[in-house]
């Protein structure tokens, strides 16, 4: 299903009060919430109301526990431009979360030790049970994840190569497109699929033709997107300029 709304900030809230909702229920249940996170301009807004709902409602994030999509690698943590530094930024130094609860692709491995980390951290996900939700921004390549075109439905958590306009679109970030690293850590297409409850958002025209071809073009993994088509537990939430193109 698709929903629209009239902009990113009551988006936002709505998609920011799913998730509150979901950790409250889980906490009622004395049970784990167990969120796949995202990074990137989208969810800005989402951790944003996240944060206000923890300090001013209360909202504890104890029982929660994360895992983000990706990494770009190599990358050190510390580094201005990681998503480790994104994340605690926009989040996780804000809220109540325990940081050993928290799960993001290690961009500074050795390549050899790769391999064996990302069936780790497919082994993690699947021990605590599976995400219960996972947030995806999308890429003006269709990436989902970083998930570039060509990338196989079925596929895992795994070292992959970034699209020349993906670097274009970060080179801002890292002060040019030559700095931008050539790699990324990330989460498979099957590993999100595996998720009970996916919301993948999108804002503003620059966002309407990769939405209008994840939406309404033809399944392929020209446009890793394509594959949410196939799945009963995707909500696209958009904006109206997100969705301009829709039909
Ligand atoms: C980020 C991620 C990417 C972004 C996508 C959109 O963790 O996995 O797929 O969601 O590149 O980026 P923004 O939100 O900056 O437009």
């Amino acid at each position: 299903p698709v929903t629209i709304y009239p902009d990113e900030f009551v988006a936002s809230v709505k998609v920011a009060q799913r998730i509150a909702e979901l950790i409250r229920y889980k906490q009622g249940r004395n049970e784990k919430a167990v969120l796949g996170l995202a990074t990137g301009a989208t969810p800005v807004k989402v951790y944003a109301e996240l944060v206000r709902l923890h300090r001013e409602e209360g909202l504890s994030f104890r029982n929660v526990i994360t895992f983000n999509l990706d990494e770009y690698y190599p990358m050190q943590p510390t580094a201005v431009q990681s998503y480790v530094t994104f994340m605690n930024e926009n989040l996780f130094d804000h809220i109540d979360i325990d940081k050993n609860n928290v799960h993001i692709p290690d961009g500074t491995l050795p390549l050899e030790r790769i391999h064996d980390y990302c069936l780790e951290y497919e082994r993690k996900i699947e021990s605590l049970g599976g995400l219960d939700l996972q947030i995806l921004g999308i890429g003006r390549t269709g990436h989902i994840g970083f998930n570039e075109p060509g990338s196989a439905p079925n596929s895992g958590t795994r070292l992959v190569t970034l699209d020349d306009l993906t670097r274009r679109d970060a080179s801002r970030d890292f002060g040019g497109k030559e700095n931008v690293p050539r790699k990324a850590i990330t989460m498979g297409i099957g590993t999100i699929f595996k998720a009970r409850e996916i919301i993948l958002m999108a804002w503003s025209g620059k966002k309407a033709p990769i939405i209008k071809k994840a939406v309404e073009g033809e399944i392929s993994s020209d446009v890793p997107a394509t594959y949410l088509q196939l799945s009963d537990n995707v909500e696209f939430v958009l904006d109206v300029d997100a969705a301009s193109e829709l039909t």
